[in-house]
């Protein structure tokens, strides 16, 4: 709900918060209040109270030089303000200074559409307020979109040449809040490849945080999500703000704790490098940010964002639909493969009720290694006799679907398409590119070069019997430059321009087509690629220890079924290590689970094991979709990974725990289950347990002892006995 009250302030109600600003007197937009909800009426006194200890108010602009200690909804530059600003607008002669006072507002239903980006799919109730330069011909509009039954804040700000010079933005973040104390620690989830998404939790101290990524890309080595935490948050208690970008290329999200003690945290796309040129009429729009307030620690927020990202951003076509359970045949195979190869895999997969085969790298152009055939989307008939006609025939023939792989955004100089179009890869003549994976990137900047890829992409599609797109992107962009364009300072951004709009075209000619995001594993997991990708395959790590700390790191502002997480071989391609199946099988049920080995290769005992999985995903696979998930045990802090997803009428639940460690006369360790409705009784599968919510929830229940990554799964079923 948004109210315009009698004093002009405005109040933005969520479903448990309220964020509130005013103009004051002089005509700036300030910051009042953000926090667990309290009513409109119960904010008044706070209106004003904050300007007159800081900011120019009465008496007019006769000020001296005091926006220092404003709290701002958007931070101007060079005007006595000396926090970061939130924009630089840049003249033609070099002027930069700006003093962006309120103009006008409006309320509407619904949310902005961002043409082009990745956005909130609906309203809510939109508030947009627009400041004007004083000293230039630039708006700016801020927007902020409400929900009353969700605890997400959607803001970006849209800068508008009102004017007929043309000026550069050389920094346009999407959103900027001033708290008024910075007693807070910041969470970061950080990494690097096959380690995404560590959870790192460091005080604020005075000056600036900045996590950014420069690499045209979210990035493995750092999200872009931040999460502020006052000292008494815990998992399932305390206070804590999230902010999360839906975007997915270089950005950067920062707070600045100044000398009075406030915080200003801000972000949008990555400044560094950045200039947008603006001429008469054009605008730019940011993309948009999702902030979150929760009053029961990190595990409310992580809900709060995972209800906002299925309810309004991923696309409502796939979000709660059965996701496939593929086998995938890459650590199977790698690029060695052919029919004989394939076909074993296949045929046994349907026996064990998989549904989905998902052909990934190799499949196309000269692509025996990862140094050759990007870009030549053409089935490579000498591996695939009879073209990728004969594999899906042998998929139909077992009632499977096909999937196939795809790396649009690349191209590898051994490549047809590269000899056409050398000028088609990013870079500088007369610089020599760094390749990453021995390949280069392809300029998405230019709409010819989309509207290849689109083409390209499309005749697979549309020739073949495909269900399920695995969109893959295995390096970050380096020398970033376009042959085409005029001005390189917006190059990193029309980068992902292009590649959104890639996305959006192919998604949309294609509706019956299932796609699922990668990054070299999981470097591009953000809610920018959810947007078009319901479903990310979240690291290339798939040890079944390490990959439980990724998911536990990825849940802290993603929703289980965006994972997609696979059981693989033993000993693991990735750290050499062997865990049980069943290990394996409990940790890739936690989100969109499936197979990553070569079937046929599997013993008698680890096919009953994975046809037993398969069975048992089924009975708690509306839960991965739709549930909430509560973290129990962090596998950061202890012997132990657990968390469980409880169903959003409380009737039912799934627990899986790992133990990492076997330790010999160990500690009892029990946990007390979350989330259940305490008057409920539930039955465990699989033990003897009958008790209440109440009594699981307080008393809890000691784990069994078991072996090094040993694990346990449970699934929790309300029984009719209850009251
Ligand atoms: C990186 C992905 O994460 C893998 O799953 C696989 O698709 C390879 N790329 C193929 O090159």
């Amino acid at each position: 709900m948004i109210t315009v009250a009698d004093n002009g302030a405005f109040c933005l109600q969520g479903k448990d918060y309220t964020y509130a600003m005013y103009v004051n007197d002089s005509g700036f937009l300030q910051h009042a209040y953000y926090g667990k909800k309290i009513e409109v009426a119960d904010l008044e006194y706070l209106i004003g109270h904050i300007c007159s200890k800081f900011a120019p108010t009465k008496g007019g602009l006769n000020y001296d030089m005091q926006f220092d200690n404003m709290p701002s909804e958007c931070g101007f530059y060079a005007h006595g303000d000396y926090r970061e600003p939130s924009v630089i607008i840049e003249r033609s002669d070099g002027a930069a200074m700006s003093r962006l006072r309120y103009v006008s507002h409006k309320v509407y239903g619904g949310a902005p559409t961002l043409a082009g980006l990745p956005h909130a799919r609906k309203g809510g109730d939109t508030l947009a307020v627009t400041l004007k330069d004083d000293f230039s011909d630039a708006t700016v509009i801020l927007n902020y979109t409400v929900y009353d039954d969700l605890n997400v804040l959607v803001r970006n700000a849209q800068i508008v040449n009102v004017g007929k010079e043309e000026f550069t933005l050389k920094k346009a973040f999407s959103f900027c809040v001033d708290l008024p104390d910075s007693e807070f620690d910041i969470m970061r989830l950080c990494g690097r490849w096959a380690a995404e998404r560590t959870p790192v939790t460091s005080p604020i101290k005075y000056g600036i945080t900045r996590l950014q990524s420069l690499r045209g890309s979210s990035s493995h080595k750092i999200n872009p999500f931040a999460a502020f935490l006052r000292a008494n948050c815990a998992e399932e208690s305390g206070e804590c703000y999230g902010v999360q970008l839906m975007y997915s290329g270089s950005f950067a999200l920062t707070a600045e704790s100044s000398a009075d003690g406030s915080l200003r945290i801000q972000g949008g796309v990555n400044d560094t490098a950045f200039g947008w040129t603006l001429r008469a009429g054009e605008s730019f729009t940011s993309p948009q940010a999702a902030l979150c307030y929760s009053d029961g620690g990190t595990g409310k927020m992580s809900r709060h964002y995972a209800d906002f990202l299925r309810e309004c951003v991923i696309d409502p076509r796939y979000v709660y639909k059965k996701r496939p359970i593929v086998v995938n045949n890459w650590e199977a195979t790698y690029f060695d493969f052919d029919n004989e190869k394939l076909f074993p895999i296949i045929d046994e997969a349907a026996k064990l009720g998989i549904d989905t085969f998902v052909l990934d790298d190799g499949w196309f152009g000269k692509r025996d290694s990862d140094t050759s055939g990007l870009g030549d989307w053409t089935v490579n008939e000498k591996k695939l006799k009879g073209g990728l006609k004969t594999v899906i025939d042998r998929c139909k023939k077992h009632g499977l679907k096909f999937g196939l792989w795809f790396e649009p955004e690349m191209i590898s100089e051994d490549s047809d398409l590269y000899r056409a179009h050398p000028d088609w890869a990013i870079g500088k003549d007369g610089v020599q590119p760094c390749r990453g994976r021995n390949q280069l990137v392809l300029d998405l900047t230019r709409s010819d070069v989309v509207d290849h890829i689109f083409a390209a992409v499309s005749d697979v599609l549309a020739n073949n019997d495909i269900s399920y797109v695995k969109w893959d992107f295995n390096r970050d962009l380096t020398e970033m430059f376009s042959r085409k364009l005029d001005r390189q300072g917006e190059f990193a951004h029309r980068y992902m321009l292009g590649v959104y709009s890639l996305a959006e075209r192919l998604t949309t000619a294609f509706p019956d087509v299932f796609f699922e995001g990668c990054a070299g594993g999981g470097g591009r997991f953000d809610a920018g690629m959810l947007y078009y990708f319901p479903q990310i395959w979240t690291s290339d790590d798939t040890d079944a220890y390490e990959r439980a700390k990724i998911q536990w790191g990825t849940s802290m502002c993603y929703p289980v079924s965006a994972m997609s997480c696979h059981v693989s071989a033993c000993p693991n391609h990735q750290t050499g290590r062997t865990v049980s199946i069943d290990t394996r099988g409990a940790i890739a049920s936690l989100g969109a689970t499936g197979y990553e080995l070569d079937l046929s290769k599997m013993t008698d005992d680890e096919k009953s094991a994975v046809k037993a999985q398969i069975g048992r995903y089924g009975a708690i696979a509306e839960l991965v979709l739709k549930g909430d998930l509560y973290r129990l045990c962090d596998p950061f802090d202890g012997n132990w990974f657990c968390v469980m997803l409880v169903a959003k009428d409380k009737n039912q639940a799934y627990v899986v725990g790992e133990r990492i460690h076997a330790v010999p006369c160990d500690l009892i360790k029990t946990i007390k289950l979350a989330g259940l409705d305490a008057d409920k009784t539930y039955a465990i599968d699989g033990t003897d347990i009958v008790a209440s919510g109440r009594a699981l929830m307080t008393a809890g229940i000691v784990l069994p002892m078991l072996g090094d990554f040993g694990s346990f799964t449970w699934k929790l079923k309300q029984i009719e006995n209850d009251k």
